[in-house]
């Protein structure tokens, strides 16, 4: 079996990365040459250049015109933190988590914030029952399980007339699917993942619920500066229109535009959503199509498009997290498939990233490699017994 001839095809790209994720096709850093770079970002050109990140943000995604856009320090977790300090403890709140980032945010909550919320906990491969969950406290959840490749069907379970706020790390799914945004108060994510972009900035997007929480209620704690988001009591508007709390990196900001720009062409969020798509059924069609794989997603009903996770299931493993790392190292080695590995507090396995600047032939070119290094790897496994 260890013979077995390596796949005649590679992808042409192998980075298969869940964040940074792949660079949109044909990147090359001269398309970021008309960065305004050692301007401040408070001249005109780059205060336009911020705007317009907002605007074409809000085209894309069909953001409602209510709801502010705002570029945040910090990546996405800045702009959870933000959210999360800023609005939080006005009235009870419920945590939903099913993988580790969504617990991360639930130990801040309860152990930083110190709010006696209500934790509810799914393991990795499920989600929360959300028919349990009170909507008429604060929830806060993650739309996407980027390390347990387990998301939300829908916003169905969210009532339109909730009287609490919604607070969703959408990081890995802004772009890649459709958020119903009449059920979100607050959406984050990063310029890294669904688009490619570069880490740094969180986007941080509030409906007009949370901007009315955010001007008549002050949190019993202190927020820095990094963090506020009103002045006197009133939004500081400016954020939400390119006036940044602090300096952004233009360059990014111009990789950003580069993104925005290729998602515009490709038919903007349905060709985006398709591409996502497409990738992931690649990926399911051959799970389908061997035994020894599965989803980790239970219900193909909430399996991810975009963070893919994949566990072996062959009874012939005994050593699941040596197995799975092997495989990856091995696709590695090969320079098919990089930063595959399942992330490191999620169940042993592989992830593919699979977000729409994937290209599908590459997914597809990726899968005979997993049947090979799946074949090479229990020819050790017999080779050692
Ligand atoms: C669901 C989720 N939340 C938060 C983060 C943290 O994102 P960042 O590093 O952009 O702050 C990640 C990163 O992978 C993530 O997948």
């Amino acid at each position: 079996m260890s013979d077995r001839q390596t796949p005649a095809a590679r992808p042409a790209n192998p980075r298969f990365s869940s964040g940074p994720c792949a660079k949109v096709p044909g990147f090359s850093l001269d398309m970021l040459a008309d960065a305004p770079l050692g301007r401040s970002h408070r001249a005109a050109v780059g205060k336009a250049k911020l705007k317009l990140a907002i605007d074409l943000t809000r085209e894309i995604l069909g953001v409602p015109e209510g709801y502010r856009i705002g570029i945040v320090p910090g990546s996405d977790t800045g702009a959870v933190e933000m959210a999360m300090w800023s609005l939080l403890g006005q009235r009870p709140v419920e945590m939903l988590a099913w993988e580790s980032f969504g617990e991360g945010w639930v130990t801040d909550v309860v152990k930083q914030l110190k709010l006696d919320a209500t934790v509810r906990k799914a393991p990795y491969g499920e989600i929360v029952d959300l028919a349990q969950v009170d909507f008429d406290k604060d929830v806060v959840f993650t739309w996407n399980g980027t390390t347990s490749g387990v998301r939300l069907p829908n916003g169905d379970a969210i009532p339109a007339d909730r009287a609490g706020l919604t607070i969703c790390d959408a990081t890995s799914a802004a772009f890649a699917m459709d958020l119903p945004w009449d059920k979100l108060d607050v959406v984050t994510f990063s310029w890294q993942k669904v688009l490619g972009g570069e880490g740094a900035h969180g986007m941080l997007i509030l409906s007009p619920r949370a901007v009315e929480r955010l001007e008549s209620y002050t949190p019993a704690w202190p927020l820095p500066k990094i963090f506020r988001l009103t002045a006197k009591g009133k939004l500081i508007e400016g954020i939400f229109a390119g006036e940044t709390i602090n300096t952004p990196s233009m360059l990014a900001v111009e990789d950003y535009l580069v993104a925005l720009n290729w998602a515009k062409s490709i038919g903007g969020l349905a060709g985006l959503i398709a591409r996502a798509d497409a990738n992931a059924k690649a990926v399911a069609d051959f799970v389908a199509a061997h035994d020894w794989i599965a989803n980790l997603a239970l219900d193909p009903g909430t399996a991810s498009t975009t963070s893919v996770c994949l566990k072996f299931t062959d009874l012939r493993i005994t050593d699941g997290e040596a197995f799975a790392k092997a495989i990856a190292k091995r696709l590695e080695k090969q320079g098919v498939a990089l930063d595959v590995g399942a992330y490191r507090d999620a169940p042993p396995g592989l992830r593919i990233w699979c977000g729409s600047t994937v290209e599908t032939a590459d997914v597809a070119a990726l899968m005979p490699w997993i049947d090979w290094a799946f074949h090479a790897e229990i020819a050790e496994l017999a080779k050692a017994a």
